[in-house]
């Protein structure tokens, strides 16, 4: 395993980059739109290579916005494409930020958590401090027991079960959305929402569909990922390729849940 695999379960090879640049459009959620137009000041926390920055530059082109990552391979990629103006991207982790109380009026964490282990409720708790009072932070995280296809592709729902087994006795929780809300309640959030946010196509919409199945391939049955797939019958692997490469038929839906906290106006640092 690389120095940066270490750090994020698939890595940042130029593939997984690339797979974050697509997923970033086909995840888009209008209430982070809107929360960024709401702000003057946003902190992305775990921000890869920057992804989400152009939608919400395109929702508020004022936004001050500081991404964070512990990857210097993706850290170096976000200044290239999309540094100076009002973005800056640097090398930092989630768990001890480099910035001073109340700096941000919102901060977004959007699929970086599940893959922490423990220390993502550390991360919660970091996030309180750098908000100021009345601030809001943002997180997206998946929820892979929700994860659909119907008619049922089996050889990949046995793929995803093997992935999510194997990825947690490394910590990585690949249902950790519906476990946010709690969480950020004890770090001393308040007013916080949670909301159920499917991806999903019907067969009538073949580009999407695909699209979705696509990523769902990059991700569970990439390069990176042989690592947790590694004793699974080869045979198994085969079949859910190619139920995935299959015509669209039915339904396919990938799961999230977004929750929303504030900083307490009367929190004192
Ligand atoms: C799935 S990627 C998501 C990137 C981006 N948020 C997006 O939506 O495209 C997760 C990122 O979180 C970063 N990461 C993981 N643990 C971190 C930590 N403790 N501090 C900062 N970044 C972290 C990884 O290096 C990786 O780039």
């Amino acid at each position: 395993m690389s120095v940066d695999q270490e750090l994020y379960p698939l890595g940042h090879s130029a593939t997984e980059l690339g797979r974050l640049e697509l997923q970033a459009k086909l995840f888009e959620d209008p209430l982070l739109i809107h929360l960024a137009q709401e702000a003057e000041s946003c902190l992305e926390i775990g921000s890869g290579i920057g992804s989400n920055w152009p939608s919400l530059q395109r929702a508020n082109s004022t936004l001050r916005y500081e991404g964070i990552d512990l990857s210097e391979t993706a850290v170096t990629k976000a200044n290239s494409i999309h540094g100076g103006g009002r973005a800056n991207f640097s090398v930092a982790s989630a768990t001890s930020l480099p910035f001073r109380p109340c700096a941000f009026d919102l901060v977004v964490s959007k699929l970086v958590l599940w893959s922490m282990g423990p220390a993502w409720k550390t991360a919660l708790r970091e996030a309180y401090r750098v908000l100021r009072p009345g601030g809001l932070f943002y997180a997206f995280e998946p929820y892979d027991q929700g994860v659909v296809f119907e008619p049922a592709r089996p050889a990949f729902r046995e793929v995803l079960e093997h992935w999510g087994q194997a990825a947690s006795l490394n910590g990585i929780d690949l249902c950790l959305g519906p476990k946010v809300p709690e969480e950020l309640i004890l770090a001393g959030f308040k007013n916080v929402q949670t909301f159920f946010f499917p991806v999903l196509a019907p067969a009538s919409d073949p580009e999407r569909f695909q699209a979705i199945c696509d990523n769902l391939g990059k991700f569970y049955l990439g390069e990176s990922s042989r690592e947790f797939l590694k004793d699974l019958n080869p045979r198994t692997l085969l079949k859910a390729s190619e139920e995935l490469l299959a015509a669209p038929h039915g339904l396919v839906m990938d799961a999230f849940f977004v929750t929303v906290g504030e900083k307490c106006l009367d929190s004192v640092d």
